[in-house]
């Protein structure tokens, strides 16, 4: 188990692009079991690779339903639906803040799995809602950048506990 640092708000690498991964190696399995680790120790549901500084496009997602749990390697949208929803949004290298963010309700996601094998990804709801946010790390887009204005607010952990 290896957590790795977290890159936050400020860190100019949050804007920059992630490069394509052409070789899945022991070093992108490794990195892919730490941002499991790094995402599972800070309660995220997703984790794109420039946010433990490691500018490749992979992402992990984990959705804690026992069958949303992925590694995608070069993951690319390639069909969203028409309709849109705007949905609440945060973002582990952004604690404690949240925002509403207009998202498409479908997608369909092509990407390579850990073995290098071609996955297709038919998701709606949360899990679409998560691709279009981890993908977005990989071109350096944030969601705090893509917050409808007045629903931006900031919620201490503190303030969750009943
Ligand atoms: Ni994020």
């Amino acid at each position: 188990m290896a957590i790795r640092t977290l890159r936050y708000e400020g860190d100019e690498i949050l804007k920059k692009k992630s490069r394509e991964i052409d070789v899945i190696d022991d070093k992108i399995k490794q990195l892919a079991e730490d941002m499991f680790d790094t995402m599972h120790k800070f309660d995220g549901l997703g984790l794109a690779g420039v946010q433990v500084g490691i500018l490749k496009r992979i992402i992990v997602i984990d959705l804690y339903d026992n069958e949303s749990k992925f590694v995608l390697i070069n993951p690319v949208i390639v069909e969203k639906s028409k309709e849109k929803a705007e949905i609440q949004e945060g973002c582990l290298s952004f604690p404690n803040q949240f925002g509403k963010v207009e998202r498409y309700v479908k997608v369909k996601v092509k990407a390579l799995d850990l073995d290098g094998n071609k996955v297709t990804l038919e998701a709606e709801g949360l899990l679409a809602q998560a691709l279009q946010h981890e993908i977005d790390h990989l071109d350096g887009i944030t969601f705090k950048g893509k917050i409808i204005p007045g629903t931006f607010e900031i919620i201490t952990p503190e303030d969750n506990e009943d």
